[in-house]
Protein backbone atom coordinates (compact mmCIF):
# COMPACT_ATOMS: atom_id res chain seq x y z
CA UNK A 1 0.00 0.00 0.00
CA UNK A 2 1.26 3.50 -0.87
CA UNK A 3 2.69 5.32 2.16
CA UNK A 4 1.54 8.89 2.66
CA UNK A 5 1.68 11.69 5.22
CA UNK A 6 -1.06 9.75 7.05
CA UNK A 7 1.46 6.93 7.56
CA UNK A 8 3.69 9.47 9.33
CA UNK A 9 0.83 10.76 11.50
CA UNK A 10 -0.28 7.26 12.50
CA UNK A 11 3.27 6.11 13.26
CA UNK A 12 3.71 9.01 15.71
CA UNK A 13 0.35 8.26 17.34
CA UNK A 14 1.17 4.55 17.66
CA UNK A 15 4.76 5.06 18.77
CA UNK A 16 6.08 3.17 15.70
CA UNK A 17 9.48 4.21 14.33
CA UNK A 18 9.57 5.70 10.82
CA UNK A 19 12.30 4.86 8.31
CA UNK A 20 13.65 6.97 5.47
CA UNK A 21 16.70 6.58 3.20
CA UNK A 22 17.93 8.73 0.35
CA UNK A 23 17.91 7.57 -3.27
CA UNK A 24 18.66 9.40 -6.49
CA UNK A 25 17.90 6.87 -9.25
CA UNK A 26 15.35 4.28 -10.37
CA UNK A 27 17.13 1.01 -9.56
CA UNK A 28 18.27 2.04 -6.07
CA UNK A 29 14.81 3.43 -5.29
CA UNK A 30 13.31 0.09 -6.37
CA UNK A 31 15.64 -1.88 -4.07
CA UNK A 32 14.95 0.41 -1.11
CA UNK A 33 11.21 0.44 -1.79
CA UNK A 34 11.10 -3.36 -1.95
CA UNK A 35 12.82 -3.49 1.45
CA UNK A 36 9.73 -1.90 3.02
CA UNK A 37 10.94 1.65 3.78
CA UNK A 38 8.36 4.30 4.74
CA UNK A 39 9.85 7.17 2.71
CA UNK A 40 12.58 7.81 0.16
CA UNK A 41 14.26 11.19 0.28
CA UNK A 42 15.62 12.54 -2.98
CA UNK A 43 18.02 14.67 -0.98
CA UNK A 44 19.99 17.57 -2.36
CA UNK A 45 22.88 15.55 -0.90
CA UNK A 46 22.92 14.31 -4.49
CA UNK A 47 25.18 17.34 -4.99
CA UNK A 48 27.78 15.58 -2.82
CA UNK A 49 27.32 11.87 -3.43
CA UNK A 50 26.15 11.85 -7.07
CA UNK A 51 27.56 15.03 -8.63
CA UNK A 52 30.77 15.37 -6.58
CA UNK A 53 30.26 18.96 -5.37
CA UNK A 54 31.78 19.95 -2.02
CA UNK A 55 28.37 21.20 -0.76
CA UNK A 56 24.72 21.32 -1.82
CA UNK A 57 24.49 24.98 -2.86
CA UNK A 58 25.07 24.31 -6.59
CA UNK A 59 22.19 21.82 -6.89
CA UNK A 60 19.47 23.06 -9.27
CA UNK A 61 15.73 22.60 -9.66
CA UNK A 62 16.45 20.66 -12.87
CA UNK A 63 18.72 18.25 -10.93
CA UNK A 64 15.99 17.63 -8.35
CA UNK A 65 13.27 17.17 -10.98
CA UNK A 66 15.42 14.79 -13.03
CA UNK A 67 16.35 12.57 -10.05
CA UNK A 68 12.96 12.93 -8.33
CA UNK A 69 11.09 11.56 -11.33
CA UNK A 70 13.55 8.65 -11.65
CA UNK A 71 13.10 7.72 -7.98
CA UNK A 72 9.32 8.06 -8.18
CA UNK A 73 9.26 5.53 -11.04
CA UNK A 74 10.99 3.00 -8.77
CA UNK A 75 9.10 3.71 -5.54
CA UNK A 76 5.81 1.86 -5.67
CA UNK A 77 4.99 2.11 -1.94
CA UNK A 78 7.32 4.56 -0.25
CA UNK A 79 6.43 8.23 0.08
CA UNK A 80 8.82 10.16 -2.17
CA UNK A 81 10.07 13.37 -0.55
CA UNK A 82 12.07 15.69 -2.82
CA UNK A 83 14.40 18.37 -1.44
CA UNK A 84 13.89 21.98 -2.50
CA UNK A 85 17.36 23.10 -3.63
CA UNK A 86 19.21 26.18 -2.40
CA UNK A 87 17.56 29.45 -3.56
CA UNK A 88 14.39 27.72 -4.80
CA UNK A 89 12.40 28.87 -1.72
CA UNK A 90 14.50 31.38 0.26
CA UNK A 91 13.65 34.28 -2.08
CA UNK A 92 9.87 34.45 -1.44
CA UNK A 93 6.82 32.32 -0.56
CA UNK A 94 5.71 32.79 -4.19
CA UNK A 95 8.96 31.29 -5.53
CA UNK A 96 8.67 28.53 -2.94
CA UNK A 97 5.16 27.66 -4.11
CA UNK A 98 6.04 27.74 -7.81
CA UNK A 99 9.11 25.55 -7.30
CA UNK A 100 7.35 23.11 -4.95
CA UNK A 101 4.66 22.82 -7.63
CA UNK A 102 7.30 21.95 -10.24
CA UNK A 103 8.76 19.26 -7.94
CA UNK A 104 5.31 17.67 -7.70
CA UNK A 105 4.24 18.09 -11.36
CA UNK A 106 7.58 17.33 -13.04
CA UNK A 107 9.60 15.63 -10.28
CA UNK A 108 6.66 13.44 -9.14
CA UNK A 109 7.25 14.31 -5.47
CA UNK A 110 4.71 13.16 -2.89
CA UNK A 111 6.08 15.82 -0.52
CA UNK A 112 8.86 18.41 -0.52
CA UNK A 113 11.49 19.18 2.10
CA UNK A 114 13.02 22.56 2.87
CA UNK A 115 15.53 23.81 5.43
CA UNK A 116 14.94 26.43 8.10
CA UNK A 117 12.65 27.49 10.94
CA UNK A 118 10.59 30.64 11.57
CA UNK A 119 12.10 32.37 8.51
CA UNK A 120 10.58 29.81 6.08
CA UNK A 121 7.16 29.51 7.75
CA UNK A 122 5.39 31.77 5.23
CA UNK A 123 6.74 29.51 2.48
CA UNK A 124 5.58 26.38 4.32
CA UNK A 125 2.10 27.95 4.64
CA UNK A 126 2.01 28.87 0.93
CA UNK A 127 3.09 25.38 -0.17
CA UNK A 128 0.78 23.43 2.17
CA UNK A 129 -2.15 25.72 1.27
CA UNK A 130 -1.74 24.47 -2.29
CA UNK A 131 -2.05 20.87 -1.08
CA UNK A 132 1.64 19.97 -1.12
CA UNK A 133 2.96 18.31 2.06
CA UNK A 134 6.11 19.87 3.52
CA UNK A 135 8.82 18.20 5.59
CA UNK A 136 10.92 20.73 7.52
CA UNK A 137 14.65 20.40 8.33
CA UNK A 138 16.34 21.92 11.41
CA UNK A 139 19.67 21.72 13.22
CA UNK A 140 22.56 21.32 10.80
CA UNK A 141 20.97 22.58 7.60
CA UNK A 142 23.60 21.89 4.91
CA UNK A 143 22.47 24.69 2.57
CA UNK A 144 23.69 27.14 5.27
CA UNK A 145 27.15 25.55 5.50
CA UNK A 146 28.78 28.89 4.73
CA UNK A 147 27.12 30.46 7.79
CA UNK A 148 28.01 27.49 10.02
CA UNK A 149 31.60 27.48 8.77
CA UNK A 150 31.55 23.72 8.20
CA UNK A 151 29.50 20.65 9.09
CA UNK A 152 29.39 20.85 12.90
CA UNK A 153 27.08 19.67 15.67
CA UNK A 154 24.46 22.36 16.30
CA UNK A 155 22.45 23.67 19.26
CA UNK A 156 24.72 22.72 22.16
CA UNK A 157 24.16 25.97 24.10
CA UNK A 158 20.92 27.02 25.81
CA UNK A 159 20.14 29.90 23.45
CA UNK A 160 20.49 27.94 20.20
CA UNK A 161 18.73 24.91 21.74
CA UNK A 162 15.77 27.13 22.70
CA UNK A 163 15.74 28.62 19.20
CA UNK A 164 15.59 25.10 17.75
CA UNK A 165 12.59 24.21 19.96
CA UNK A 166 10.81 27.42 18.93
CA UNK A 167 11.62 26.80 15.25
CA UNK A 168 10.26 23.25 15.53
CA UNK A 169 7.02 24.58 17.03
CA UNK A 170 6.83 27.26 14.30
CA UNK A 171 7.22 24.83 11.37
CA UNK A 172 4.64 22.54 12.96
CA UNK A 173 2.20 25.47 13.30
CA UNK A 174 2.90 26.52 9.69
CA UNK A 175 1.73 23.09 8.52
CA UNK A 176 4.83 20.86 8.18
CA UNK A 177 3.89 17.17 8.51
CA UNK A 178 7.33 16.11 9.85
CA UNK A 179 10.69 17.62 10.68
CA UNK A 180 14.21 16.33 10.07
CA UNK A 181 16.59 17.03 12.97
CA UNK A 182 20.18 16.86 11.79
CA UNK A 183 23.33 16.69 13.91
CA UNK A 184 22.04 17.92 17.27
CA UNK A 185 22.50 16.44 20.77
CA UNK A 186 20.36 13.34 21.36
CA UNK A 187 18.75 14.67 24.55
CA UNK A 188 17.66 17.85 22.78
CA UNK A 189 16.17 15.85 19.89
CA UNK A 190 14.28 13.73 22.44
CA UNK A 191 12.88 16.88 24.05
CA UNK A 192 11.78 18.28 20.67
CA UNK A 193 10.20 14.92 19.82
CA UNK A 194 8.19 14.92 23.06
CA UNK A 195 7.13 18.54 22.49
CA UNK A 196 5.86 18.13 18.91
CA UNK A 197 2.70 16.45 17.60
CA UNK A 198 4.37 15.85 14.22
CA UNK A 199 7.08 13.18 13.84
CA UNK A 200 10.77 14.02 14.07
CA UNK A 201 13.16 12.20 11.72
CA UNK A 202 16.70 12.16 13.07
CA UNK A 203 20.07 12.05 11.36
CA UNK A 204 22.82 12.35 13.93
CA UNK A 205 20.14 13.19 16.52
CA UNK A 206 19.99 9.99 18.58
CA UNK A 207 17.45 7.31 19.26
CA UNK A 208 14.75 9.50 20.79
CA UNK A 209 13.41 10.72 17.43
CA UNK A 210 10.26 9.27 15.86
CA UNK A 211 12.27 7.96 12.91
CA UNK A 212 15.66 7.92 11.22
CA UNK A 213 17.09 8.92 7.86
CA UNK A 214 20.51 8.16 6.34
CA UNK A 215 22.21 8.86 3.05
CA UNK A 216 22.35 5.40 1.46
CA UNK A 217 25.95 5.73 0.26
CA UNK A 218 26.99 6.39 3.88
CA UNK A 219 25.17 3.38 5.30
CA UNK A 220 26.51 1.11 2.54
CA UNK A 221 30.12 2.32 2.67
CA UNK A 222 29.99 3.70 -0.87
CA UNK A 223 31.21 7.26 -0.23
CA UNK A 224 34.68 7.78 1.17
CA UNK A 225 35.19 11.60 0.86
CA UNK A 226 34.08 11.97 4.51
CA UNK A 227 32.04 9.87 6.91
CA UNK A 228 30.03 11.62 9.61
CA UNK A 229 30.15 10.07 13.12
CA UNK A 230 26.42 9.28 12.97
CA UNK A 231 26.64 7.28 9.74
CA UNK A 232 26.61 3.63 10.77
CA UNK A 233 27.99 1.37 8.03
CA UNK A 234 25.44 -1.44 7.64
CA UNK A 235 27.44 -3.06 4.83
CA UNK A 236 30.70 -2.50 2.95
CA UNK A 237 29.23 -2.38 -0.53
CA UNK A 238 32.03 -0.08 -1.72
CA UNK A 239 34.56 -2.89 -1.13
CA UNK A 240 32.25 -5.45 -2.79
CA UNK A 241 31.92 -3.14 -5.83
CA UNK A 242 35.66 -2.50 -6.11
CA UNK A 243 36.40 -6.24 -5.89
CA UNK A 244 33.85 -6.95 -8.62
CA UNK A 245 35.29 -4.20 -10.85
CA UNK A 246 38.83 -5.59 -10.40
CA UNK A 247 37.65 -9.13 -11.17
CA UNK A 248 35.89 -7.90 -14.33
CA UNK A 249 39.07 -6.16 -15.51
CA UNK A 250 41.19 -9.24 -14.77
CA UNK A 251 38.79 -11.71 -16.41
CA UNK A 252 38.38 -9.53 -19.50
CA UNK A 253 42.12 -9.16 -19.96
CA UNK A 254 42.68 -12.91 -19.50
CA UNK A 255 39.67 -13.81 -21.71
CA UNK A 256 37.95 -15.70 -18.92
CA UNK A 257 34.99 -13.36 -19.51
CA UNK A 258 32.78 -13.59 -21.47
CA UNK A 259 32.50 -17.38 -21.31
CA UNK A 260 30.09 -19.55 -23.32
CA UNK A 261 27.20 -19.04 -20.91
CA UNK A 262 27.21 -15.31 -21.72
CA UNK A 263 27.26 -15.79 -25.51
CA UNK A 264 24.49 -15.85 -28.15
CA UNK A 265 24.49 -18.77 -30.64
CA UNK A 266 24.27 -18.92 -34.42
CA UNK A 267 24.34 -22.08 -36.55
CA UNK A 268 27.73 -23.29 -37.82
CA UNK A 269 26.19 -23.64 -41.27
CA UNK A 270 25.48 -19.89 -41.51
CA UNK A 271 28.98 -19.02 -40.33
CA UNK A 272 30.49 -21.39 -42.94
CA UNK A 273 28.38 -19.81 -45.68
CA UNK A 274 29.42 -16.31 -44.57
CA UNK A 275 33.09 -17.33 -44.50
CA UNK A 276 32.78 -18.80 -47.99
CA UNK A 277 31.18 -15.59 -49.31
CA UNK A 278 33.91 -13.48 -47.75
CA UNK A 279 36.62 -15.69 -49.31
CA UNK A 280 34.94 -15.44 -52.74
CA UNK A 281 34.62 -11.64 -52.49
CA UNK A 282 38.23 -11.41 -51.45
CA UNK A 283 39.50 -13.38 -54.46
CA UNK A 284 37.47 -11.30 -56.98
O1 LIG B 1 19.93 15.98 1.40
C1 LIG B 1 19.83 15.05 2.24
O2 LIG B 1 20.21 13.91 2.02
C2 LIG B 1 19.24 15.38 3.53
C3 LIG B 1 19.41 14.37 4.62
C4 LIG B 1 20.78 14.49 5.17
C5 LIG B 1 18.36 14.52 5.65
O3 LIG B 1 18.70 16.42 3.69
Amino acid sequence: MKKTVTTFKQAKQNGEKLTMLTAYDYSTAKLIDESGIDAILVGDSLGNVILGYSDTTAVTMEDMIHHGAAVARGAKEALVVVDMPFMSYQTSPYDALVNAGRLVKEGKAGAVKLEGGAEVCDSIKAITSAGIPVMAHLGLTPQSVNIFGGYKVQCRDEQSALKLINDALSVQKAGAFAVVLECIPAKLAELVTKTLDIPTIGIGAGNGCDGQVLVYQDMLGMFSDYTPKFAKKFADVGVVMKNAFSQYIEETKTEVFPSEEHEYKISEEIIEKLEKKLRENHTK
